[in-house]
């Protein structure tokens, strides 16, 4: 693991690395400059929180998967290491107690329609206090144990337990039956902002094997919803 104090972006860092270095590859840092999430928002990313890429050149792994290694990897720290017992928010949020403590975002390069490589990033609170402005209800690992944590250290195991689920003998289909079975979305009143403008409401009635959501509308359709077509999802009380 390359570690840095400070960066722009753990994302951008290994992209650049792409260019010329062809084997796996992590980098952390605990502050970044210009973190991203998903949909091109803004991270943020203030000093003492854990700033993960990884960057994998998958051959045995289909490309779907991928960002649910990431998440169900905090999702087993979070229970081993801290005693928590978080779920995850469709489509990649990890959450305590209805609040996010970790994001996990993916982005893929493909040279001649065949995947050059993906670079996995994970955004997880550690030190975070609660004086930041989001929009979002949010924890950390300390505001949730009262634990202070090195975040380094935190960040190789981060990287060890992403390789074993990464590298193990599990196919993509059990690693996604693991990663719906910690879904807690299934079974909620939703209201999606779509990325064309829309908006959908209904009942999420499951995840498929795609790990897509499918929602039953007032007009009793199910219908497909793949994250990518999704700009914001609300739970409906
Ligand atoms: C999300 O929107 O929920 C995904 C957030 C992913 C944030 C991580 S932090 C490490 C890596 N570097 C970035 O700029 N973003 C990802």
């Amino acid at each position: 693991m390359l570690w840095f104090e400070s960066c722009d972006s753990t994302m951008d860092i290994c992209h650049r690395f792409a260019s010329f270095h062809k084997e796996n590859l992590i980098i952390g840092s605990s502050k970044q400059i210009s973190g991203r999430g998903t949909k091109n928002r803004l991270w943020v990313s203030p000093e003492g929180n854990l700033y993960l890429s990884i960057l994998i050149f998958p051959q045995n792994r289909h490309i779907q998967t991928l960002h649910m290694i990431g998440a169900i990897t905090i999702l087993k720290l979070l229970q081993s290491e801290f005693g928590q017992s978080p779920s995850i928010k469709w489509p990649n949020d990890i959450i305590i107690d209805g609040k996010k403590i970790c994001g996990v975002l993916q982005e893929n390069v493909f040279e001649n329609q065949k995947l050059e490589y993906s670079i996995i990033g994970i955004g997880l609170n550690v030190n975070m206090e609660n004086n930041f402005k989001i929009d979002i209800p949010y924890t950390s690992i300390k505001l949730s144990t009262s634990k202070s944590i090195d975040v380094k250290k935190l960040g190789k195991k981060v990287s060890n337990l992403f390789f074993n689920y990464y590298l193990s003998d599990l196919t993509d289909q059990e690693i996604t039956n693991i990663w719906i079975e910690n879904i807690d979305t299934i079974g909620k009143k939703i209201r999606l902002s779509l990325l064309n403008g829309s908006y959908l409401e209904g009942e999420v009635v499951a995840i498929d094997n795609n790990g897509d959501l499918v929602l039953k509308t007032k007009s009793d359709e199910n219908k497909i919803i793949k994250s990518g077509m999704v700009q914001k999802m609300q739970i409906n009380k």
